[in-house]
């Protein structure tokens, strides 16, 4: 892929003003949604409904992370509420294939996401069924925590399969992504940076966005 983007994540914002916030990242690629069920995750955040309002509010497309239980039956729902990409945990699919190509018929891109300590290497042989991997860099739950850079042989081992199939997937990054972290993630493989904490702690958050988006490409 010869281009990055920029998925800021709303987790991190002030969900009293969500409509503000949302323009705070106009100029982002999407926003990014992470949906939180607290059994796949301890964390709970938001719904469908939640989505479906952020999707006709937002300026930008949706990009949605779905950290829930049972997957097979609550990703499509997603698809319905107007989300531009639908990801599911693989850890929480029972027919991950099965799931992405019924989210395919809904007309979204789909995403397949990854906790930290599962292996890449059982998803490679059907890579070109998703639109995009999502590997994780923190442990998924919370914004603010560190990258792990020791994710960073996965990104590449993903990249190098990707490229020798001749696919178009993406690898999103997600978790302690930053100016400090976010070249390494590019030059690993990644493309597509979701940033929580980075973007909304960040006084200018267009000018947070236009120094990513830099870093990333250099
Ligand atoms: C964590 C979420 C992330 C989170 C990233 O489980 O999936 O999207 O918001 O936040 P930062 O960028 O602060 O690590
Ligand atoms: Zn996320």
């Amino acid at each position: 892929t010869d281009r990055d983007f920029i998925h800021p994540s709303i987790l991190n914002a002030d969900f009293m003003r969500i409509g503000e916030e949302l323009d705070r990242i106009g100029t982002a690629d999407a926003a990014h949604v992470d949906v939180m069920d607290n059994h796949f995750v301890p964390n709970l955040t938001f719904g469908a409904d939640m989505v479906e309002q952020i999707v006709s509010r937002s300026p930008i497309p949706v990009d949605a992370h779905l950290m829930i239980e049972e997957a097979d039956r609550h990703a499509p729902v997603f698809a319905e509420a107007g989300a531009d990409s639908v990801t599911f945990h693989l850890e929480a699919a029972k027919a991950p294939v099965r799931l992405a190509r019924e989210l395919r018929r809904k007309n979204v891109a789909v995403g397949v996401a990854l906790r930290p300590a599962t292996p890449i290497e059982p998803l490679l042989d059907v890579i070109g069924e998703f639109d995009m991997l999502l590997i994780m860099t923190v442990e998924p739950g919370f914004g603010g925590q560190s990258f792990l850079e020791g994710m960073l042989p996965k990104i590449r081992r993903a990249r190098a399969a990707i490229s020798e199939a001749n696919l178009e997937v993406s690898i999103q990054v997600d978790g302690g992504v930053s100016r400090e972290t976010i070249e390494r993630a590019a030059d690993a493989g990644a493309n597509v940076f979701v940033a929580g904490s980075a973007i909304y702690k960040a006084p200018d958050s267009v000018e947070e966005i236009a120094v990513l988006r830099d870093l990333a490409a250099a």
